[in-house]
């Protein structure tokens, strides 16, 4: 089998031996780490089948079975595996593998972040550490030695509990750990190196002490406080939302700066994006501080969603991370603003998630066919993924949701089991057919809901038909909450059951015509066709109750508005969107909410539903708008912008919904011309990072003479903060001005800047494609040469960074045809490329299929 074949759901076979015991030692060294795996197998079932271990990029130095040295003619092994016949049935295997943490850049299996070792396992990441049935269904206790020099590595993790510690010859020392709870080798994780500890602990709901440890590179210490107050918030909100208490004595988080993606879950020991852990007020922006909280969440949450209970195969990921991210999504939601949380979600996915699932990688929250598996950890999996279980939730009520969970920890425990085994037990335990909503789990693309409604006045009745479509598969069951506004007191709220392809309701009783306030909190990740007037929408802003709806009225509005001056650049905006503005400005509502109010809808969300787009044009309309609403109202934003200016600096929820404000403001008031004052204004009187930033990304955006000082003095202040230089060097990339390319090649060049830090590449690389699109879009091509040129370096250093920033050049089918023509021929190039890594190649070959 070579490296692309394709791996298919339906394949899935259980495995043919079980490990039961993993026993390993670490010899750590920079370039030749010495591994022992010592693992105890059982057959399963009958079958004289041989042994098959996955291994790549190992050197194997020996194998021994039941203690007695194995020829080399005795196994064979290939760049991915290791072939053994045994006769035996139970047995133990000794395999001894070096490999090579310093020059792994690829940053999966063992690797460096500066000094420190460090692991990442999941996917398929531990079969670069040594031979193993390296599958998620394959469960093992794992004891693990770690043997390292002392003085370069005091600290030595692995998961679970210390069962030893010693010190050795040679300056070294050795601690062991024992992890009781069997675990797949995904979830196996080490650490070693020289750290500061923050350390807390925790009593949980049934009297356990959990000692919690926070491991930071020195100097960073008194930036883990917010990550520490998470984790106990998590801890705490996991308990009484879920009954769900923590299960080992003590829980280790490590912040490393090289890492691939958010943070990783490993039993009892994370592995953290030190951008998840570490922020203090200056240096941290509220964005920062709301993520570091969520992932903490996600990542503790996973214990139980993920851990206790794992993932038969992985096609079955969104088992673990939709349920995960569903879980963290409403731990923030209770911790903030629960509307402002609903939006923000709802904006990746209309931005994001709806591009994948109209895009070539396009796949069910269950794929079925996968290349490489790195590249299914997608906003498919994770946020449509939470929002299926968020389906659930709203169909089956709290009560009958918790109950439902409640039965499937108690059947599923200690087990790998699949997304069909999560539904049963939901089912199950509350009576509830839901043999038609799995189908959730095996349809791609966004379901398009055309509704239309009848007002019928001599009989008091409103009648409304939901017709669903996608691309012509069979109907799904979609939950639709709606409210009628009427001039009644109160709003007629109700929870549809949209089943079949098409289908009518009758509501009775209905003195005059409603106004429709559709898919009220969001309650299902879906388009919708339903052309409302302004009046109605401007209804929908100031008297739905659900919030969401009020908000999205507003967002349909601006779309419309937007879409019409793309088509007629000359046409002037009407005097009900000013006003509508305008009682948006001046309302009493919650500044969060107003900042969100104030939002437009970006370049994003609304690309991909505008057919043969022109960006450039699209980019246009939306400034001309953003202007335009801006010299209309200039001293009402003025007004705002100033009475949301605070004094001190603290960080409770009205402070951070004030500060979003006052930027949103900020943000209409630079657009007009003899405004810059402001930006350095801002700028030099700042106390915290999200007004700074804010002062600098308006002025990135919106580049003048000054802008070339303010960031130099940025960076002169921040120099020694490598979370805050990403930032920098993310502004610089986001420069909105023809110096750009130049700009971009003296950020390559800059002595800060390597494409082996994921983080800094990203900072580059991503926010180029994704803050800059006049220039990534521009009609030169150069844009999409430059990500090009990217990527072939990328390929060769982390092909997995690389396969994650090809996104924006793979989704190219509403644009018009000569820059899907320019994007086709970068791609081609690309294909050509020898020696392309299978994420890259998975994802140009589908794009160009
Ligand atoms: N499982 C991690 C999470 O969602 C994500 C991850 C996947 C991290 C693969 C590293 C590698 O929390
Ligand atoms: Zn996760």
């Amino acid at each position: 089998m070579s490296d692309f074949t394709p791996r298919y759901l339906a394949d899935y076979r259980a495995a043919y031996f079980s490990i039961t015991r993993v026993d390993l030692t670490f010899e750590l060294e920079h370039q030749k780490t010495r591994v022992t795996n010592q693992m105890h197998f059982t057959r399963n079932k009958a079958h004289n089948l041989p042994l098959v271990l996955d291994g790549e990029q190992v050197t194997l130095v020996s194998v021994k079975l039941d203690g007695e040295i194995l020829a080399s003619t005795e196994y064979q092994v290939d760049d991915h595996s290791l072939t053994l016949a045994v006769d035996r049935d139970d047995f133990q295997l000794e395999i001894v593998t070096e490999i090579n943490p310093a020059d792994n850049t690829a940053l999966e299996g063992l690797f460096k972040s500066g000094d420190a070792y460090c692991t990442q396992c999941e996917a398929e990441g531990f079969r670069r550490i040594s031979y193993y049935l390296d599958r998620p269904d394959v469960m093992a206790t794992f004891t693990t030695k770690v043997i390292a020099d002392k003085r370069q590595c005091p600290h030595l993790l692995s998961n679970g509990n210390k069962i030893a510690a010693g010190n050795l010859a040679n300056g070294k020392h050795f601690v062991q750990w024992h992890d009781p709870f069997p675990k797949p080798s995904y979830l196996f994780a080490l650490v070693a190196g020289d750290f500061e500890v923050l350390r807390d602990q925790y009593l949980t709901m049934s009297g356990r002490d959990v000692a919690l440890e926070i491991f930071v590179d020195k100097g960073n210490i008194n930036k883990a406080h917010h990550a520490m107050a998470s984790l106990k918030r998590a801890m705490a909100w996991d308990e009484q939302t879920f009954g769900l208490e923590y299960d080992l004595d003590i829980y280790m988080i490590v912040a490393v700066d090289f890492f691939n993606m958010g943070a990783m879950e490993n039993k009892g020991l994370n592995v953290f994006n030190s951008k998840y852990v570490l922020a203090d007020e200056t240096s941290a922006t509220d964005v920062d501080y709301f993520n570091v909280e969520a992932v903490i969440g996600h990542e503790y949450f996973h214990n139980w969603t993920g851990n206790r209970v794992t993932c038969r195969d992985w096609f079955q990921l969104s088992l673990k991370e939709g349920l995960t991210v569903f879980r963290d999504q409403q731990f923030s939601a209770d911790m903030h603003s629960a509307a402002v949380t609903r939006i923000q979600n709802v904006r990746v996915l209309r931005s994001q998630q709806f591009a994948e699932d109209a895009g070539p990688m396009a796949h069910p929250i269950r794929p079925e066919k996968v290349i490489e598996m790195n590249n299914f950890y997608t906003l498919t999996v994770y946020e449509k993924g939470a929002e299926v279980i968020r389906m659930l939730h709203t169909i089956l009520g709290k009560e009958k949701f918790r109950q439902g969970l409640d039965l499937y920890f108690s059947r599923f425990d200690g087990m790998a089991v699949t997304c069909d085994d999560f539904i049963n037990a939901m089912a199950d335990a509350t009576g509830t057919d839901l043999e038609q909503f799995k189908l959730w789990y095996s349809q791609s693309g966004t379901p398009l809901l055309t509704v239309s409604e009848y007002y019928d006045e001599q009989n008091a009745q409103y009648h409304l038909t939901i017709a669903q479509s996608n691309n012509e598969q069979p109907a799904l069951h979609i939950p639709v909450g709606i409210e009628l506004i009427t001039s009644e007191q109160q709003n007629d709220a109700h929870l549809l059951a949209l089943t079949k392809a098409k289908q009518s309701w009758t509501f009775e009783g209905v003195k005059e015509k409603p106004v429709l306030a559709l898919l009220t909190d969001f309650t299902a990740p879906v388009k919708t066709n339903f052309p409302q007037s302004d009046q109605a929408l401007a209804c929908i802003m100031t008297r739905a109750d659900d919030e969401f709806c009020r908000w999205d009225a507003g967002q349909k509005l601006l779309t419309t508005y937007i879409t019409r001056v793309m088509k007629q650049p000359q046409m002037s905006l009407p005097d009900s969107l000013y006003q509508v503005f305008e009682s948006i400005l001046s309302a009493d509502t919650a500044a969060a909410f107003k900042a969100e109010q104030l939002t437009l809808p970006s370049f994003n969300e609304l690309v991909d539903s505008i057919e043969a787009v022109n960006p450039i044009a699209l980019l246009d309309a939306i400034e001309t708008v953003k202007r335009s609403l801006a010299k209309q109202l200039a001293p009402l934003f003025l007004k705002q912008y100033q009475a949301s200016a605070q004094a001190g600096y603290s960080h409770d929820g009205i402070a951070i919904g004030k500060r979003a404000l006052k930027n949103v403001c900020l943000s209409y008031l630079v657009t007009l011309d003899n405004h810059e004052h402001l930006l350095s204004q801002q700028y030099q009187s700042a106390n915290n990072m999200t007004d700074t930033l804010a002062a600098l990304s308006c002025a990135a955006a919106y580049p003048s003479q000054e802008l070339n000082t303010l960031m130099a003095d940025f960076a002169i202040k921040w120099s020694d903060n490598t979370l805050v230089m990403d930032k920098w060097f993310a502004l610089q990339a986001s420069i909105n001005n023809d110096t750009i390319f130049d700009k971009l090649s003296d950020l390559m060049a800059h002595p800060l800047f390597s494409l082996k830090n994921p983080n800094r590449a990203r900072a580059v690389i991503a926010a180029f494609t994704q803050n800059n699109p006049r220039y990534f879009h521009c009609a030169s091509g150069r844009g999409y040469q430059f990500l090009i040129e990217q990527l072939v370096l990328l390929n060769d250093i982390n092909p997995q960074v690389a396969s994650r920033l090809i996104t924006p050049l793979i989704q190219f089918k509403s644009l018009d045809a000569k820059r899907q023509s320019m994007i086709k021929e970068q791609l081609v190039k690309l294909q050509q490329h020898d020696k392309l890594a299978k994420d890259l190649q998975e994802k140009v070959d589908a794009a160009l299929a």
